[in-house]
C-alpha cells in the first residue's frame, strides 16, 4: 500500500489530498496544526481502518517537526509540503508587517525545508521516493502572461516565500538526486479554499484530482522542475 504525507491536511488543499488518497486506499499520514480540531480529518480516519493517522505539527516549528520526524517509523512514498500561508492583498509596499512576513517564511519556505530534511529517510526508504512543494505561479519570476498578474505589486511576503521555495525545490533536487528522491514544485491552479478565495476558478476537488495525475506519473526523471496542474512545465 503506497503511503503519503501531507502538512496542512485538516482543510483546504490539503483535506481534498487526504480525501482522495484515502478514498484510493493509500495509507495517509494527515498532519496539522490542531488534529483535536480537525472535525472532517477525524470522520476521515474514523471509518478508514487505521489507514489515515492524524498527527499534530506546525511546520513554523524546526525542533516540532524533527520531533514528529522521530516518532514515525515507516516509509513515505509521497511527501506533500501543504500547509502555508498568505497576506491580504492590500499589504503592499509601505505597509509591510515584517513579523507577519517572518511568520510567513517560516511556514512557507523554512517549513518546507525542515519537514524535507526531517523527513528524508522515511521518503528514500519507499518506493515512489517523491518530494512536492505545493508553489504558486504568485512565486514566478518568469510567468508575466496576461492574468497572471505577477507584473503587478504587492504580496511581498507570499511571493518571496514561494519564490524561495521554488530555489529549495531545485536545490533539494540536485542534492538529493543521489538518494533516488525526486523533488518537484506543483502548483494548484486558482482554487477555492480560505486562500483561493470565493471567485476561484477551480474547485478543490478538481485542482487535486489534477495534481495527483501529474504526480502518478512524476518519477526521478522530473526532478528539480516545476509543474501545474495540467501537467505542462511551469516557469520559475
Ligand atoms: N488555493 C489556491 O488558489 C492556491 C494557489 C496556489 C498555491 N496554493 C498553495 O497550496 C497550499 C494549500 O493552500 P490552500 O488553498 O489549501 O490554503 P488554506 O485553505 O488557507 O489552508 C492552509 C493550510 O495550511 C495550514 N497551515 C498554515 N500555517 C501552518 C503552519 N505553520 N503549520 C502547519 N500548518 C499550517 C493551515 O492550517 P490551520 O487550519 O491550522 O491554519 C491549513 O491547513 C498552500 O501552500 C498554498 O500556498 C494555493
Amino acid at each position: 500500500m503506497p503511503s503519503v504525507f501531507i502538512t496542512g491536511a485538516n482543510r483546504g488543499l490539503g483535506l481534498e489530498f487526504v480525501r482522495q488518497y484515502s478514498a484510493d486506499g493509500w495509507r495517509v499520514l494527515a498532519a496539522c496544526r490542531a488534529p483535536d480540531k480537525a472535525t472532517t480529518l477525524n470522520e476521515i480516519a474514523a471509518t478508514s481502518d487505521g489507514k489515515v493517522t492524524l498527527h499534530a505539527v506546525d511546520v513554523a516549528d524546526r525542533a516540532g517537526v524533527q520531533a514528529l520526524a522521530a516518532t514515525i517509523d515507516e516509509p513515505i512514498d509521497i511527501l506533500i509540503n501543504n500547509a502555508g500561508q498568505m497576506e491580504a492583498w492590500d499589504e503592499g509596499f509601505g505597509a509591510i508587517d515584517y513579523d507577519k512576513w517572518d511568520r510567513i517564511l517560516r511556514t512557507n519556505l523554512f517549513g518546507p525545508a525542515w519537514v524535507s530534511h526531517a523527513f528524508a529517510p522515511h521518503v528514500e526508504k519507499s518506493e515512489r521516493r517523491l518530494m512536492v512543494m505545493m508553489t504558486s505561479g504568485l512565486g514566478s519570476l518568469a510567468d508575466n502572461r496576461d492574468g497572471a498578474r505577477n507584473p503587478a505589486g504587492k504580496l511581498y511576503m507570499y511571493r518571496s516565500s514561494k519564490a524561495g521555495l521554488n530555489m529549495l525545490v531545485s536545490k533539494l533536487a540536485a542534492d538529493l538526486k543521489d538518494r533516488g528522491i525526486a523533488v518537484i514544485a506543483m502548483g494548484p491552479g486558482h482554487v477555492q479554499t480560505d486562500m483561493g478565495g470565493p471567485t476561484a476558478k477551480l474547485q478543490p476537488a478538481e485542482s487535486i484530482t489534477a495534481v495527483r495525475k501529474v504526480l502518478g506519473s512524476r518519477t526521478i526523471d522530473h526532478t528539480g522542475r516545476s509543474y501545474f496542474y495540467t501537467g505542462d512545465e511551469y516557469p520559475w
